[in-house]
């Protein structure tokens, strides 16, 4: 096999973005897109020539399809990708990979059993700034790790929530600010900082009126490194601002806002630093859906992290981001829902 041959499941908002993704990854080649609304296929297949399905189990029957870019509604992942496992496809799912761990776990079951691959698209962290950090911590640069934080002050406006049955509800949504928005973040944070021990947490709807699920988290988070953190999550901070994540040590700090390095500065310099630092007004290479879901969101990200699990499935090895690695952020997320609705600290599983 040169090529992996991709079909596209769910034809909304994300998936002009594979789209293109694929069509640009010299390794993939997109064939067919399937949405339950005939519709949204069809636009689809009018900017790139695919066959269109109204039901994936017909797509993914076909012999000439390898995986699968599932962009469902975030619930409806788990069930469609057993389906798909059992067809032999492999899966690349949108983030969150699902909206609980319970069926995170049902997915790496299947997948497991099938002998296909599963990742999640995680695209922050094929970032220029996230893999600049994630070596340096690498090369322990940081020195001891101290503090570790994210805040996602986004705005999403009632509109946006109106826009789509699913969206704010907490059984296809999962969550809010954090669960949707913020995930990413999550998911850098955990890659810099490592596992968290214990949450403190409080959630609310402030800013949007009718919806199931929180638009402000804050939670205070105790790394298993010995280092504290914090996140702040929210979709109705108008206008929206760049989410970032900041790493400090005792020999070093990084800031990345929307992927981008906005700081970088370590006790022993490197020869790379400067030529770093130089880059660090750049806008951001990756966009930010700070204000609007679409307005910036660039499909490099998303490019890089399918031409990786591309090589994944021709080399055989795994994904950059696979199942079990998606699911840390979902288990942070859990917890901090779970300290917002009892007011306890959450002791995280090892
Ligand atoms: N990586 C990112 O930065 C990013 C950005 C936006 C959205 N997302 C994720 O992508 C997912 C989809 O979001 P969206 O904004 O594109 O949603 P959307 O509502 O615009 O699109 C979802 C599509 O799935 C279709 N669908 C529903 N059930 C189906 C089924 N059983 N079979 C086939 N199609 C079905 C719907 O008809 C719709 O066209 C979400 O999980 C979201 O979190 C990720």
């Amino acid at each position: 096999m040169e090529q992996v041959r991709f079909g596209i499941i769910g034809c909304g908002v994300i998936a002009p973005i594979h789209a293109q993704a694929i069509q640009e990854t010299p390794q993939a080649k997109l064939v067919a897109a399937s949405d339950v609304v005939e519709r949204n296929a069809r636009l689809l297949a009018e900017r790139w020539p695919v066959d269109v399905y109204t039901d994936y189990r017909d797509m993914i029957a076909r012999d000439d399809i390898d995986a699968v870019s599932l962009c469902v509604p975030s619930g409806l992942r788990a069930a469609i990708a057993e389906d798909c496992a059992r067809a032999g496809k492999h899966i690349l799912a949108e983030k969150p990979l699902e909206v609980t761990t319970e069926r995170i776990d049902r997915m790496v079951r299947a997948a497991d059993a099938a002998g296909v691959l599963l990742g999640c698209v995680f695209q922050s962290r094929f970032a220029d700034g996230s893999r600049h950090v994630r070596k340096a911590l690498d090369d322990g640069r940081f020195g001891t790790l101290v503090l570790g934080d994210a805040y996602i002050k986004w705005y999403r406006s009632q509109e946006y929530y109106e826009s789509g049955a699913w969206r704010g509800t907490r059984k296809l949504d999962g969550g809010g600010a954090l669960m949707n928005q913020g995930v990413h973040q999550v998911d850098l944070l955990l890659w810099f900082m490592g596992p968290v021990r214990t949450v403190q947490a409080r959630t609310g709807l402030v800013g949007h009126h009718g919806l199931e699920v929180e638009d402000v988290a804050c939670a205070l988070l105790t790394f298993e490194c010995g280092a504290m953190g914090v996140i702040e999550a929210s979709t109705a901070a108008y206008p929206g601002h760049a989410a970032r994540v900041e790493v400090h040590g005792s020999a070093g700090s990084a800031i990345i806002e929307d992927g981008e390095l906005r700081f970088w500065k370590f006790r022993a310099e490197e020869p790379e630093d400067d030529a770093i630092r130089a880059g660090l007004n750049r806008a951001a290479a990756l966009g930010s859906g700070a204000g609007d879901p679409t307005a910036a969101l660039t499909h490099e990200g998303h490019r890089r992290q399918i031409e990786d699990f591309a090589h994944a499935v021709l080399e055989g090895r795994k994904p950059a981001v696979d199942g079990r690695e998606a699911r840390h952020a979902i288990a942070l997320i859990e917890a901090v829902y779970q300290s917002a609705a009892t007011g306890e600290t959450v002791q995280m599983q090892g």
